[in-house]
């Protein structure tokens, strides 16, 4: 099971399925399948911890995200903030949950109102929770937001054009932070925003989340930035979570092969390292979310396949292999085959980096 390191967990997910009925029919509709989007994720968040989630396009991460903000409902699965299931509240009592669960979107140049000025986007959810601000205070409020994510408090009657990417993203962010939640997700906040951005608002991140005490389901498709920002990781691959660790077991000990070839790919600034490592090159595409493979859903493109990953499915969990050791191996992965594989060379270790093993041409 994926525990929190450390401290309760503020978030438990178990066994969240989100699944998309697919209708065929113009007039008497059936139903003749559906879109396994997120397809039985668990994980924990600890209070103040930061967890990235990573994978390819439309392995469910949005989806994910869209469940724990409440903005989809799960097809089952709970989610339990501070012990209480979320999707089973009445409406009353999840306005309050919902209050502390904010999310941060990807595209700030889309998710602003272009019609309302700042003041009025980062005040909005005041409307819905005005026992956090009374009418009166607001501006004061807002204002004190612009400031505390970096922009000028006097911008509070401009409109969002007026603003470059990254000053909007802030603006995502004050409008995050203005029901003073614990948990904020993340659904890749800066991969719209150009390289030399990034940075800026991924401290901002840092700065606000050691301020005001903050977790965070930080989302991304650059396995870089979530290194840089995570306490644990977790890999996932078509709906599921196939491996989660600390960032130190994920990215130095991963023993999925999914993430090794996830990590392989990832570039190395060093050009001695570089020529040492092993690109591990998946084949095929990534198969449908509507047509999941029997056994291990990974085994069309993994390299290592054999009789029985079709036949079983490989539950997340520490490898039998690994379970009495001290390895860093020691952590949770949906694989049968489980093996270490060092596949990022680390800053220390120079060229050390190439792995043992060979990988799929
Ligand atoms: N409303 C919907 N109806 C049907 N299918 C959907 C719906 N929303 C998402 N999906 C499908 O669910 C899968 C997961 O989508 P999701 O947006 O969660 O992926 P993602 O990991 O966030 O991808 P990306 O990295 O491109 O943002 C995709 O196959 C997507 O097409
Ligand atoms: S269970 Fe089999 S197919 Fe799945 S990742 Fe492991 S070796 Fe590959
Ligand atoms: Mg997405």
């Amino acid at each position: 099971m994926a525990d929190g390191q450390g401290g309760e967990a503020i978030l438990q997910v178990r066994g969240l399925h989100k699944h998309y009925p697919l209708m065929q029919g113009v007039v008497f509709k059936k139903q003749i399948g559906a879109v396994r989007a997120v397809d039985g994720v668990d994980f924990d968040l600890g209070a103040g911890e930061t967890l990235g989630i990573v994978g390819e396009s439309g392995c469910g991460k949005s989806t994910v995200a869209k469940m724990l903000v409440n903005l989809e409902r799960p097809t089952s699965g709970s989610i339990s903030y501070k012990g209480d299931d979320i999707t089973k509240l009445s409406p009353k009592a999840l306005k309050a949950v919902r209050r502390n669960i904010q999310m941060v979107f990807q595209d700030p140049y889309t998710s602003l109102n272009p019609r309302m000025t700042v003041g009025d986007i980062i005040g909005e959810p005041y409307d819905i929770h005005p026992e956090v601000a009374p009418k009166g205070d607001r501006r004061r409020r807002v204002q004190e937001l612009l400031d505390v994510v970096g922009l000028n408090p006097e911008y509070i009657n401009r409109y969002p054009h007026q603003f470059s990417g990254g000053q909007r993203q802030r603006i995502g962010i004050a409008r995050g932070l203005a029901l003073r939640p614990e948990i904020i997700v993340a659904d890749e906040p800066v991969s719209a925003l150009d390289v030399s951005v990034q940075a800026q608002v991924v401290n901002l991140l840092e700065n606000l989340q050691s301020e005001f005490s903050l977790s965070y389901v930080f989302i991304a498709h650059d396995l870089s930035i979530v290194r840089h920002i995570s306490d644990r990781v977790g890999v996932m691959y078509l709906g599921r979570i196939v491996e989660i660790g600390t960032d130190e077991q994920i990215y130095e000990h991963p023993t999925h092969p999914y993430t090794q070839a996830l990590l392989s790919a990832v570039p190395v600034p060093d050009p001695d390292a570089r020529e040492h490592r092993e690109r591990i090159i998946l084949t095929g595409d990534v198969p449908s979310p509507a047509n999941i493979p029997s056994g291990c859903r990974f085994r069309t493109r993994c390299w290592k396949a054999q009789e029985r990953c079709a036949l079983e499915v490989p539950e997340l969990a520490v490898p039998a292999v690994f379970r009495l050791t001290d390895s860093p191996a020691k952590h949770d992965s949906a694989c049968h085959f489980a093996e270490e594989k060092h596949v990022v060379p680390g800053e220390e270790e120079g060229e050390d980096g190439a792995a043992g093993e060979g990988g799929v041409g």
